[in-house]
């Protein structure tokens, strides 16, 4: 059953007439519900015999965007909003060790404890990001799962080129970048057996408004707000989603193949001077990502290095990012 706040999450005036039909409800009992929602701050105005119109402003309360989802299953199983936790990794996690169906996800306005790749922290204050994480069940061969984190980058890199019209890339493996600065980070965490993926989390911290970004991170980090007024995170999660599930399917279908040609296109990483540091240390021009998401770098000297893992700085326009 709809409820009030699903109707009203449209934005535009609807009358209380629509809305009692659609709730199969009386006009008195509308007028109950919509006084009760504001007490709970709602911001509803009334407009006579127009009607009630919400102000959500940037909400990320479920019933607001759960009613323009465009997917079968991504964002339909068990969606828990919270205004503070410790990551919504974290939470996911619970959420799959207690049998949650695929598509479930954990968003919070704040997360104490943001967990960010390499054993890194990821900084996720108020109403400024959008923090969440998205549990999946996928139907793939367990050496295939790494390959999901470029799924998620190319869903996010896709529903912010569509919600802003940025220029945003992707950077091996997975960071959105744009101007040469970091935009979101995605940290996959997974259960997987020798024949089977049980489940992975994909978590996504996006940075949203620009107190998501602390000042000793200001030369390497930036929001949507430093570069366009930023659309309504729920139009990005919803986008997101959307885009997220088609690229799963085709992962699903298709292996690496059914990805390459949108990670390709956005990637900012393959065709450019790279240098990379950690387990290994060398610079050379990124040439492909092979059948399990690694990363083939060619040094100067002709040899082909496969790069499972580490940071990588790929020099453009900007220097290296
Ligand atoms: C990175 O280091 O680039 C990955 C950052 C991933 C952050 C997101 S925010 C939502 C989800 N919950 C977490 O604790 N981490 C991920």
């Amino acid at each position: 059953m709809r409820t009030i706040l699903e109707i009203l999450s449209c934005g535009s005036f609807v009358s209380g007439e629509a809305i009692s039909r659609e709730l199969g409800i009386s006009r008195a009992a509308v007028w109950k519900r919509i006084n009760s929602l504001k007490e709970q701050g709602w911001n509803i105005e009334s407009g006579g015999k127009k009607g009630y119109r919400l102000s959500a402003g940037d909400s990320l309360e479920p019933a607001l965007w759960t009613p323009m989802l465009q997917t079968a299953q991504l964002g339909r199983g068990e969606v828990h909003f919270v205004e503070e936790t410790d990551s919504t990794n974290t939470d996911c996690k619970q959420l799959a060790l207690a049998g949650a169906p695929a598509g479930s996800i954990c968003l919070a306005e704040l997360q104490r404890a943001g967990k960010g790749r390499l054993g890194r922290q990821w900084i996720s204050p108020a109403g400024v990001g959008l923090w969440q994480s998205v549990l999946l069940r996928p139907r793939l061969a367990p050496q295939l799962a790494p390959l999901i984190t470029f799924c998620a980058a190319l869903a996010m890199a896709q529903a912010v080129r569509e919600t802003t019209g940025m220029d945003v890339r992707i950077k091996w493996p997975n960071d959105l970048v744009c101007g040469g600065k970091k935009l979101c980070g995605i940290l996959l965490e997974a259960a997987i057996d020798p024949d089977q993926i049980e489940y992975v989390i994909v978590g996504v911290g996006l940075n949203v408004y620009r107190a998501a970004v602390p000042p000793e991170l200001l030369e390497r980090a930036a929001s949507i707000e430093d570069f366009c007024q930023p659309p309504l995170r729920r139009m990005i999660l919803v986008h997101y989603l959307a885009a997220l599930e088609k690229l799963i399917n085709d992962l699903q279908a298709q292996g690496l193949a059914g990805i390459t040609e949108a990670y390709h296109r956005l990637s900012c990483t393959l065709g450019s001077r790279v240098h990379v540091s950690g387990a290994v240390d060398l610079t050379g021009t990124a040439e492909e990502i092979d059948e399990v998401g690694a990363l083939l770098v060619r040094t100067d000297d002709g040899e082909l290095h496969r790069v499972l893992s580490g940071d990588v700085s790929v020099r453009g326009v900007m220097g290296y990012v």
